[in-house]
This record gives structure tokens, C-alpha cells and sequence, in this order.
């Protein structure tokens, strides 16, 4: 595995034999791994994630021209904009650049145009956040090159507006958060009431943090995820009560003749206890508890908030199958994606191989690994 500042040199590397120059400035961010508190951002609660060792760095410098050039390494693509940022693009990568340029132009009048190069190792569409990575790489960028300063909550603040307004994606802050302020060896508790954050230390030993990409992409993933934030939305409009905290028994009851509403409330005020319970487990190095909770969160995800899909549980209850194994979850927006486990770091080899085996008899696909 490389690590940040080898990906930060490949980045520089690519950028001089393509634009023939030097960059003017680089930076990388990492993806990142939610381990609890799945669906609490944009409902104001509370998560505990971290940034990953696999980065996606970018490149910039000034041109003298009004050409915006931007190259994508991994995709081996490029896309040139003009000054006026006016033809919305189509694809994808497109999206976001465009995106991050139009916002940063809201900052900043861009006079000549710009040489970008984008390189990195989070996988994309892994569910590792390899976006966040590259909207907060890209603006970071853009203010760093015009020496601008910019706090790190604002940033993730512009990141996100990224998603909402030119991919249309109403997410909330965890991604473009964890990325922007992960410390290695710690996690960060976010707490989305007030956006405040502490760090815990992984007190966790000999246990592995392990993604397993079940390498299903749904068509429908966005548009269910959207469903999902707008049935909250509903709820605290019934429950009339905007913190998740505040909730109470009797409040509850006001949803009752909802039942769908009901069960989506269910997961994020139990998901809600148990981030606590997992902070606490991190803390005093309890992975048998901290895998106990996963197991739950990935229950009432499954069940309650109904995110999940066959493959993803078939690898859940594969892995129940393993002494190895303390627990695990659907990670991330859902409806596919990966999955996040805790494995003793000595028989991870046997837990890998078991659930690689079964998978490939039961669903045809081979899985990707990533030891975080
Ligand atoms: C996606 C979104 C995040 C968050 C998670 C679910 O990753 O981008 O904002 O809502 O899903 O926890």
C-alpha cells in the first residue's frame, strides 16, 4: 500500500509529464469509514468515523489562457472548461469538478484559466467516500493556489453544497467532514446538532478495521436515499420535535399511525444510543461489545430502516460463520456498497478466504477487500 505522501508525489509526477510545468500546489484527503451512527447527519445526530489510509490528491496551477484543463489520472480522462462555467456537463467526474468551480467562483472571480490533475487510491463507488475525498481536494485546492483562507468547516460546508446543488444529492455532512478532519489513530465523534467534534483514540488492539465492497451499485440508491431523508423530515414534522434527543416515549406515539415513519424512527434513535455505547467500547478496548453493536446497527438498518439488500446481508451472515469475526454493518448510504467489520488481526487471512469462497458460490461476483 502507498501511503499519502506517495500518492501526493505520483499526483505531482503525472501533472509535470502532462502540463509540462510544475503544479503551483497539491493536496490529498482521505475516504473514510463510518463505524457507527449510520443516517444520523442529516438528522442531526451524532457518528463516529474516520479517515482511511487511501487518498485522493489534486493538483493545480495558473494558466495564462481562459482554459480550465482538468485530467483525471485514475479514469485516464480529461475535460476542458471555459472561464463562464456555463454548459452544465454530463458525466459524472464532470459533476463535480464543474461543481467545485462554480462554487469556489462564487468566492473568488477567477481571471485566467487553471491546470488540474486528479489522482488517487480511494476505489471509486466503493462507498469509502472517494467523492468527498475529491470535492474537499479540489476546493482545497483552488483556495490554497489563490491563498485564500478558509476554515475547515466552511469547506466542508461548500463540499457538501457540491452534492446538493450540482449532483442533487441532499446528503448530509459526514463524508465531506471526516475527511477534512481525520487525525491518524483516532476517531472523530461527530455531533451534527451543533457540528462540534471530539477525537477518541483506537484503543481498539488487535482487531482490524476491514471494508468489504460487495461490488453491487444500485441504480436507485440516490433517489431511495432521498426517500429516506424526506420520510425523517416528515417524522420530527409529526413527532413536532427537531432534536433527536429530545424524543421521548410519548412523542413516538405520534407517529404510531405511521408505520413505515415508526420504523425509520426506531433506527435513529437506537442507532443514536448506540453511538455512545461505541465510544465507550473504544475507549476501554471492548471489541466483543463494539462487534455486538455493529451487529445491531446492521439489524436495524436491515430492518428498520430498510436500506440494506440480499447481498450485503447474505455477507453478514456468511461472516457469523467466523471465530474471526466480531461484528460488522451495512456501511454508508446503502441499497449496496460495502460493508465494514471488526476481524482479529491474526485469523483475518481465514475470515477473508471463508467469505470470499461463499460469496463467489452464491452470487458469481468476486469481492474486494480493503484492510483500513
Ligand atoms: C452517505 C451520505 C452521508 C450519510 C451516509 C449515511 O454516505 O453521503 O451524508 O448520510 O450516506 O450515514
Amino acid at each position: 500500500m502507498i501511503n499519502k505522501e506517495q500518492v501526493i508525489s505520483k499526483t505531482i509526477k503525472s501533472f509535470i509529464e502532462y502540463f509540462d510545468s510544475e503544479p503551483e500546489f497539491t493536496c490529498a484527503y482521505p475516504g473514510r469509514v463510518n463505524l457507527i451512527g449510520e443516517h444520523l447527519d442529516y438528522n442531526k445526530g451524532m457518528s463516529i468515523s474516520c479517515g482511511i489510509n487511501r487518498w485522493i490528491a489534486v493538483s493545480v496551477s495558473n494558466r495564462k489562457d481562459n482554459k480550465i484543463i482538468v485530467r483525471s489520472e485514475n479514469l485516464k480522462s480529461e475535460i476542458i472548461f471555459n472561464l463562464e462555467l456555463k454548459d452544465k456537463p454530463i458525466e459524472l467526474w464532470h459533476k463535480y469538478v464543474f461543481g467545485s468551480l462554480n462554487i469556489f467562483a462564487s468566492h473568488y472571480q477567477l481571471k485566467k484559466g487553471l491546470n488540474i490533475i486528479i489522482n488517487g487510491n480511494v476505489p471509486i463507488g466503493s462507498g469509502l467516500s472517494s467523492s468527498a475525498a475529491l470535492e474537499v481536494a479540489l476546493l482545497s485546492s483552488y483556495f490554497n493556489l489563490f491563498n485564500i483562507e478558509i476554515d475547515k468547516l466552511e469547506l466542508a460546508k461548500l463540499c457538501q453544497k457540491i452534492e446538493h446543488e450540482y449532483l442533487l444529492i441532499d446528503s448530509g455532512l459526514l463524508d465531506q467532514f471526516s475527511s477534512i478532519y481525520a487525525k491518524s489513530n483516532y476517531y472523530t465523534l461527530i455531533n451534527f446538532e451543533d457540528l462540534s467534534y471530539s477525537y477518541i483514540e483506537n484503543n481498539i488492539k488487535g482487531t482490524s478495521l476491514l471494508v468489504i465492497n460487495s461490488m453491487v451499485k444500485r441504480e436507485l440508491a440516490n433517489s431511495k436515499y432521498i426517500e429516506r431523508v424526506e420520510e425523517c423530515r416528515k417524522g420530527f414534522k409529526i413527532i413536532n420535535q427537531n432534536k433527536l434527543d429530545k424524543i421521548s416515549e410519548s412523542d413516538l406515539r405520534n407517529i404510531e399511525s405511521h408505520p413505515v415513519l415508526k420504523k425509520r424512527f426506531l433506527h435513529i434513535l437506537n442507532e443514536y444510543r448506540r453511538v455512545y455505547q461505541m465510544k465507550d467500547c473504544i475507549i476501554n478496548n471492548n471489541v466483543i461489545d463494539a462487534g455486538k453493536i455493529l451487529i445491531e446497527s446492521h439489524n436495524s438498518l436491515k430492518q428498520d430502516y430498510e436500506v440494506s439488500c440480499n447481498e450485503i446481508n447474505f455477507l453478514i451472515d456468511v461472516s457469523m460463520e467466523s471465530q474471526a469475526w466480531y461484528g460488522g454493518r451495512i456501511m454508508g448510504g446503502g441499497f449496496g456498497g460495502s460493508t465494514v467489520n471488526l476481524v482479529n488481526t491474526k485469523s483475518i487471512e481465514e475470515y477473508i478466504d471463508l467469505v470470499d469462497r461463499s460469496y463467489k458460490n452464491e452470487f458469481d461476483i468476486d469481492l474486494e477487500f480493503y484492510l483500513v
